[in-house]
């Protein structure tokens, strides 16, 4: 999605602004532009492709300035295009605008605006919105803020915005709601972000501004303020990330980087948490509210793409060790249907990014209903984290890859953790599983490691097979989700179709599909269904489709049916997901990088989806 990048202060702002666009590219664009204020003036330049294409195309341009914004647009109105592409000016060319988000009620306002004599020369909702505030302006004559302040009660729809008054060059305004922003505090100067990646190398010191806050920015001056004009006080808060983690870090891509570091980043999630030795599982979120989960009647997760199929293995795992019933929902549906929630029902929502447009609504709605939010997310600071009314972090870094990778397992870890906690405070795990499936879990980073030691052995069966125009992803119990990972996982890096279903029910539909050049990749690693996936296998082999099957290390069945294998290490099958999930992801990013695609940053694809 969108991403937006700001900086007023001594520095020179154009680099400053160039090198956080490239650092928000993995968000996911099409287009870009920067607004500079300088002696020449207001200064926008704009263009569809790449940053590093502007940034080319404006070699030779008057950019020195100590003040400017930047943007990588996400199209969502009009097409992507140099026009389309922010920032925007308004029509008398004194301000300037990027935003990140939508503007829902835009059309009815540029029809007002139209009748006006106002002109427009994209198709996008921003032009309105900087019209819009410029038009508050002319009529009441109050200052930019106040023009600001007045559209944000009008407009509906999510949104963070900057804006540069070319009479005011000393002053960014921005306002949130919906769409995350952070600013970075500085000595005399301050950075803006979507995330903090722009920042990182000048100050660890950072605000997240919240929803309906309007900041008015200057080099030496941060004033927050609500929609009611009240100052509010900025809430620092000290990053703990290092530039190195925003780094490929000697790798090809992100996304191979971020596999390779599941070891440590699983190892960090657990750290601090899970002593097997002990028996303990300290994590305060839980430990706080343990009332409500363990006496809760129902746990719902909601969550999105690959946060969902976390969800759904935790309904496998909580169920099975506590006893709760579990429903897991698409943040995108629950948001929008008539969900039953009780009181006494706990959600958890699970987000990488914690700025998932649909998971926040649907925590929303939840929190109308009077439920509990346990959020499980990645990013610190995010504004899932800041909904929530407890949560855990999953510690795993910086996910750059828009691929969730790393992520995912570090979510499958704390998920694990909880519901071990809940189940041994509730007395449906019984205590020497308890100290088995605890020992199981602090073993999994060296297993992960020993999966990636022998990585290069997925190579030939992703070249094998790279050509195919779909594929299918078959798993029991609890490798299902992880067959729907797979999946997800292939069509997002390589473009092919790909599809994951209960190994069992394949024969209900998916089966016609099979023949002598469809991949069938089953997830099948040693547990209570073992012979029945052989059954499975063997329905394939018999139709001549080609099997490749994840399996573990001494299984002495399935080699000789398959056509192609992969060894996991031996596990207990509620860890055994956070292993088989691995050469997954592997197979995807091989097939990925043998088609020549752009696997950190596939086609439409965005990080962080802001919008609905
Ligand atoms: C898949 C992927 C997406 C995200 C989804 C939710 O690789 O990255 O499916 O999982 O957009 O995002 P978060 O977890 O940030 O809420």
């Amino acid at each position: 999605m969108c991403g937006i990048v700001g900086y007023i202060g001594p520095r020179e702002a154009y680099p400053i602004i160039i090198t956080g666009l490239k650092r928000q590219e993995y968000r996911g664009y099409d287009s870009t532009g920067v607004a500079l204020i300088n002696n020449e003036g207001l200064q926008v330049y704009k263009k569809k492709g790449k940053v590093s294409e502007l940034e080319n195309a404006l070699l030779g341009k008057p950019l020195s300035a100590h003040i400017g914004i930047g943007h990588t647009r996400w199209a969502t109105h009009g097409e992507p295009s140099d026009v389309n592409a922010h920032p925007h000016e308004s029509n008398s060319g004194k301000l300037a605008i990027i935003h990140n988000g939508i503007i829902e009620n835009y059309a009815l306002i540029k029809q007002d605006l139209q009748k006006k004599g106002y002109t427009f020369k994209s198709e996008t909702d921003t032009e309105v919105l900087v019209n819009f505030i410029e038009d508050i302006q002319k009529n009441t004559q109050c200052p930019l803020e106040e023009a600001v302040r007045m559209a944000m009660k009008r407009v509906a729809g999510a949104y963070v915005i900057l804006l540069l008054d070319v009479d005011h060059p000393d002053t960014i305004i921005a306002a949130r709601k919906g769409s995350p922003l952070v600013i970075g505090i500085g000595k005399g100067e301050h950075f803006l972000g979507s995330d903090a990646t722009p920042m990182l190398e000048y100050t660890k010191e950072v605000v997240y501004v919240n929803d309906y806050e309007i900041a008015i920015i200057k080099a030496d001056e941060l004033v927050l303020k609500n929609l009611g004009n009240e100052k509010q006080t900025p809430y620092i808060i000290s990053l703990d990330m290092e530039l190195a983690a925003i780094e490929k870090g000697g790798f090809d891509h992100f996304m191979l980087k971020e596999i390779n570091e599941q070891p440590s980043t699983i190892y960090d999630c657990l750290r601090g948490r899970l002593d097997a030795k002990a028996g303990t599982i300290t994590m305060k979120g839980i430990e706080d509210n343990i009332h409500a989960l363990t006496s809760a009647k129902r746990i719902i997760i909601i969550a999105c793409g690959t946060s969902w199929h976390a969800g759904l293995e935790a309904e496998y795992i909580i169920e099975e060790l506590c006893r709760i019933p579990v429903e897991v929902e698409y943040a995108s549906e629950f948001r929008y249907r008539n969900p039953v929630i009780n009181k006494d029902d706990v959600i958890i929502a699970i987000s990488q990014s914690g700025e998932t447009a649909d998971t926040i609504v649907a925590i929303e709605k939840a929190k109308e209903h009077g439920a509990f939010i346990f959020g499980i997310v990645n990013v610190v600071g995010s504004s899932i984290s800041r909904i929530s009314n407890a949560g855990a972090y999953t510690h795993a870094g910086p996910e750059i890859g828009v691929a969730s990778t790393k992520a995912f397992t570090a979510q499958l870890a704390v998920l694990m953790m909880i519901a071990l906690k809940i189940g041994k405070e509730k007395g449906t795990l019984e205590l020497k599983r308890y100290m088995e499936l605890l020992n199981e879990l602090e073993n999994i980073p060296e297993k992960v490691q020993s999966i990636l030691r022998n990585a290069d052995a997925l190579k030939p069966i992703a070249s094998k097979y790279k050509n195919a125009i779909n594929a299918l992803y078959l798993g029991r119990g609890y490798n299902f989700p992880i067959a729907l990972e797979g999946a997800l996982k292939l069509k997002e890096i390589s473009y092919i179709h790909a599809e994951g279903y209960p190994a069992a029910e394949m024969k209900h539909g998916p089966i016609a599909l099979v023949d002598n050049q469809l991949p069938v990749i089953f997830v099948a690693t040693h547990d209570e269904y073992h012979s029945k996936i052989v059954s499975n296998i063997q329905e394939i082999k018999a139709r001549k489709g080609k099997v490749i099957a994840i399996i573990t290390e001494g299984d002495a069945i399935i080699p000789s049916m398959a056509d192609d294998v992969f060894f996991v290490p031996p596990a207990n099958e509620l860890v055994a997901p956070l292993l088989s999930v691995v050469p997954l992801q592997l197979l995807s990013y091989y097939i990925g990088v043998d088609k020549g695609c752009d696997v950190d940053k596939p086609r439409n694809l965005a990080k962080s989806v802001t919008v609905e």
